[in-house]
């Protein structure tokens, strides 16, 4: 008799958050397809983005490659358009509609024109209708740009190149300092994708408590203060904690954006064994540039400091597993949460908080555990968040 092939069919369960999906997966070549069209629908702000977005995570958590459309049968958030482009993908090696966006000025320009830090889709789309393709022809054109973006144009190179996990922890160890000096016995926990195992982000993102509630109040300020003093920020935003005003008066949070004491920064952080010491000529070029803040200086294949940038949140001590669970991400896998926490439990998760509808209460947890447990998930670890 002859074998039979395995007949490769999964089901998933339809929320993200449900669902184990893990960094490397085997279906790189249709989400990476697929996260263009989610990208190129939020260019042009519509709701296709998280059609595809949701379209692409199922198929991250498949646990083989798909090879053929039998292999989707009985799997959730594939749509008639998903369908489509996979299947025409399967046949042809590619999708016209993926390789037509991709070689589009308008897919070009907005790439190119949001990752300027401060510029979100409204402002580059305003742009680009403008004329304008490339942060050099914003630059140029006169506009007037916030500090934000005057910061983002500055280290575009920069901060357009992947941190890596080794310049993560170099951050974290200046972090560290910084906060241990200002309040002895503070913590800070590296969140975002680093903590979900990837190699490289586009950020570093930090949370900062201390075991004894009401001390972390007004950290930020002070934390600043020491890195700005030594040098280390090349730009800094800082909010201010406005969790009781905003929930004052009202039983629950407003909406799903984070109250918390928090900063929006890019590090200047130097890069051991390019300095000018090992390379004389970086001193030398220092002398020659009348204004050394602008970029990186790269010296031959090295550079002596790079732009990165950093998130830092404060959070009170018994908000803290709420803010750990929010601030890993990734920000689908957040999205589902809360739909599920909303849409399946009557409850509504922040980043602060988890409020039962029902009960009429808050539910409290000191780690994660205790909240995918309040939900009537399954605990799924940070490196299988990666929806
Ligand atoms: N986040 C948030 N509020 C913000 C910004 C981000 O709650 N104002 C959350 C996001 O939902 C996400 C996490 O913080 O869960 C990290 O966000 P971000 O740094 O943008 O993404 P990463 O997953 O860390 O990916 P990357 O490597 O690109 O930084
Ligand atoms: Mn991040
Ligand atoms: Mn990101
Ligand atoms: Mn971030």
């Amino acid at each position: 008799a002859e074998p039979r092939p395995i007949a490769m069919v999964t089901t998933l369960n339809g929320y993200a958050c449900q669902r184990r999906t893990p960094l490397q997966h085997h279906n790189a070549v249709l989400t990476d397809a697929l996260l263009v069209l989610a990208e190129k629908a939020e260019f042009s702000e519509n709701e296709g983005r998280s059609v595809a977005l949701r379209a692409a995570s199922v198929l991250k958590a498949l646990p083989h490659t798909v090879i053929n459309m039998e292999n989707l049968q009985g799997l959730p958030c594939l749509g008639e358009h998903s369908q489509r482009v996979i299947k025409e993908i399967l046949e042809d090696g590619k999708s016209r509609e993926v390789e037509a966006a991709l070689h589009s000025e308008q897919y070009q320009a907005m790439k190119a024109l949001t990752g300027i830090f401060g510029v979100g889709v409204k402002t580059a789309d305003r742009w680009f209708r403008e004329g304008l393709r490339h942060p050099s022809d914003v630059a140029s054109s006169g506009h007037r740009l916030n500090h934000t973006q005057q910061a983002g144009i500055q280290h575009y190179d920069d901060l357009n190149m992947p941190v890596t996990k080794a310049e993560a922890d170099a951050i974290g160890q200046i972090v560290k300092e910084a906060v241990q000096a200002v309040l002895p016995g503070a913590e800070i926990i590296l969140t975002g994708g680093f903590r979900r195992g990837k190699p490289t982000g586009h950020d570093v993102d930090f949370l900062i408590t201390h075991p004894e509630e009401g001390k972390e109040e007004g950290l930020m300020p002070k934390v600043v203060s020491w890195l700005e003093a030594r040098g280390l920020l090349l730009y800094q935003k800082t909010n201010r904690n406005s969790y009781l005003e905003a929930t004052e008066g009202s039983a629950r949070p407003p909406n799903n954006m984070d109250r918390f004491e928090r900063s929006f920064s890019i590090f200047r952080l130097d890069m051991p064994g390019a300095g000018p010491e090992r390379h004389p000529q970086a001193a030398l070029l220092e002398q020659a540039q009348d204004d050394s803040s602008v970029g990186g200086r790269r010296v031959g294949e090295s550079w002596d400091w790079k732009a990165v940038r950093v998130d830092l949140v404060v959070t009170p001590f018994s908000q803290f597993a709420f803010a750990l669970l929010g601030w890993t991400g990734s920000q689908l896998f957040e999205r589902e949460l809360r739909r599920w926490a909303g849409q399946e439990k009557h409850m509504s998760l922040s980043s602060h908080a988890l409020y039962d509808s029902k009960q009429k209460r808050y539910l409290r947890a000191s780690c994660e555990e205790e909240i995918f447990a309040h939900l009537g998930l399954e605990f799924i670890p940070p490196c299988e968040r990666n929806a």
